[in-house]
């Protein structure tokens, strides 16, 4: 049989060339989600399969149809298909809920669901989310809505809308999931068999089914918005003077229900048309039921993750800009033994000062050499041979100008720049550094 090692269906590579536009979400969004206040935290990528079916909810998507699960040694555990779950099973296992509130923390992290891949939807994908656990002001959820508009804003993304929703808490969802019931109840012919059984014991989740005829029949479905207790309206419509206080543009679309079971009151997403069909790039909401259901403590919440690989795709689409790659600052050529173990000892000294810098290890000669440097697009080069080691100098060149500068090696010791010619090469490499707009 053929060996297949093949990277799998729906996963991708991320290489070195590529990196950077990575790194630009990243420190974006760490930065600024630490700007209001979040710690990072890190949890495992595998998770007690209980947990997911008590938190993501036993009638979603997420856990019937797209959960990678295995049995090991009789425990089922669960390769984590969105990170709120295990983030909050953290903050309770390590005590956190217990020190100052609100708790905030945010993560990156790989997630996997089982799904049919698409441009902009994988089996393992990334995101950038992060919970805040202790409020129950709507005032935490304007705060949040504008952590993620920040973060788009800062990462030049554009034509990306802000779609909001409340979905109420259990009181005035009893009231609607008879409505629904009622409704749906009346085209129960044309739905799915997931969707019967979802009529039975979660109607709200026919409303993000993705086989077509039920989406359909969704469309004119009651809307919960219509149905919400005085304590939910209000929270809501507090939401909406804070989001307009901070001015922060946004549309109601009482369609948004979430595909998670645990969220409450308000649910929001940040959509953009531009990369086909998966265009949501930020998810998120309250869920005030959720710690309860998992620890019996009434402690509320909330919290967003947004897609990386979406983010790519739209940053992309859009040209935006990314944080300059580090190119190779110093290449050290070599003409001789002797003149290899200067080119050591140097590179060892500039890469003390974090400069990036190489020389060869695949036995070239200068020319060879050179041309390497060329392709990798070393800043600057210095070729060292026999003539410069007794001369105690050496030239460095510019290879964007062409223009050289001597430098001298230190005659007491060979391999060493004079410290004063150091700090000179740096000032130079520093004027590279590309800080991010913020
Ligand atoms: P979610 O809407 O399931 O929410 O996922 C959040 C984001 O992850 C989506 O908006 C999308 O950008 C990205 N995403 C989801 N599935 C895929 C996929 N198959 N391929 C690529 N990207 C995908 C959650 O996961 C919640 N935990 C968010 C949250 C945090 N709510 C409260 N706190």
């Amino acid at each position: 049989m053929a060996l297949n090692i093949k990277r799998p269906n729906g996963t991708e590579d991320v290489i070195p060339r590529d990196v950077h536009k990575w790194h630009t979400i990243e420190k974006i969004a760490r930065e600024t989600a630490e700007s209001y206040g979040f710690g990072e935290i890190r949890v495992p990528t595998f998770e007690n399969t209980d947990l997911y079916l008590r938190s993501v909810g036993e009638t979603t998507d997420v856990v019937q149809k797209e959960m990678y699960t295995v049995m090991a040694k009789e425990t089922k555990f669960t390769l984590r298909p969105e990170g709120t779950a295990g983030v909050i099973r953290a903050l309770l296992q390590n005590g956190l809920l217990n020190e100052a509130l609100p708790q905030r923390v945010y993560y990156t992290l790989s997630c996997f669901r089982h799904e049919r891949p698409q441009a902009g939807r994988l089996r393992e994908f990334h995101q950038f989310g992060l919970e805040m656990a202790g409020s129950d002001s709507p005032a935490a959820d304007a705060e949040i809505i504008s952590l993620a508009s920040t973060i788009l804003r800062r990462l030049e993304i554009k034509n990306v809308k802000l779609l909001i929703n409340s979905i109420g808490c259990p009181t005035c969802r009893a009231e609607y999931h008879k409505a629904l019931r009622e409704y749906f109840g009346a085209h129960k012919d044309k739905l799915c068999g997931t969707c019967h059984e979802r009529l039975e014991k979660n109607p709200m989740r026919l409303l993000d089914c993705k086989v077509p005829e039920c989406h359909e029949i969704g469309k004119d479905a009651p809307i919960i918005l219509d149905y919400l207790c005085d304590e939910c309206r209000d929270h809501f419509e507090k939401l909406k003077l804070y989001l307009d206080t901070l001015e922060i543009e946004y549309s109601i679309d009482p369609r948004i229900v979430r595909g998670l079971d645990y969220y409450t009151k308000t649910v929001f997403e940040f959509v953009t048309t531009e990369i086909g069909a998966q265009g949501t790039v930020c998810g998120g909401g309250r869920y005030d039921g959720l710690i309860e259901e998992l620890s019996g403590h009434h402690v509320p919440a909330l919290g967003f993750a947004m897609g990386i690989e979406r983010l790519l795709l739209v940053m992309e689409k859009q040209g935006c800009d990314y944080l300059t790659p580090r190119r190779c600052e110093l290449y050290l050529a070599a003409m001789g033994d002797e003149a290899y173990t200067v080119c050591l000892k140097l590179a060892k000294q500039v890469r003390e000062y974090g400069y990036y810098a190489e020389y060869d290890v695949m036995d070239r000669g200068i020319k060879a050499q050179m041309k390497y440097a060329n392709k990798i697009g070393a800043a600057f080069t210095v070729v060292i041979g026999d003539n410069e080691i007794s001369e105690g100098k050496a030239k460095l060149k510019d290879m964007e100008s062409g223009e050289e500068h001597d430098i001298p090696l230190n005659d007491k010791f060979l391999g060493t720049f004079d410290s004063y010619y150091v700090d000179k090469i740096m000032n130079v490499f520093d004027d590279m550094e590309n800080p991010i707009p913020l």
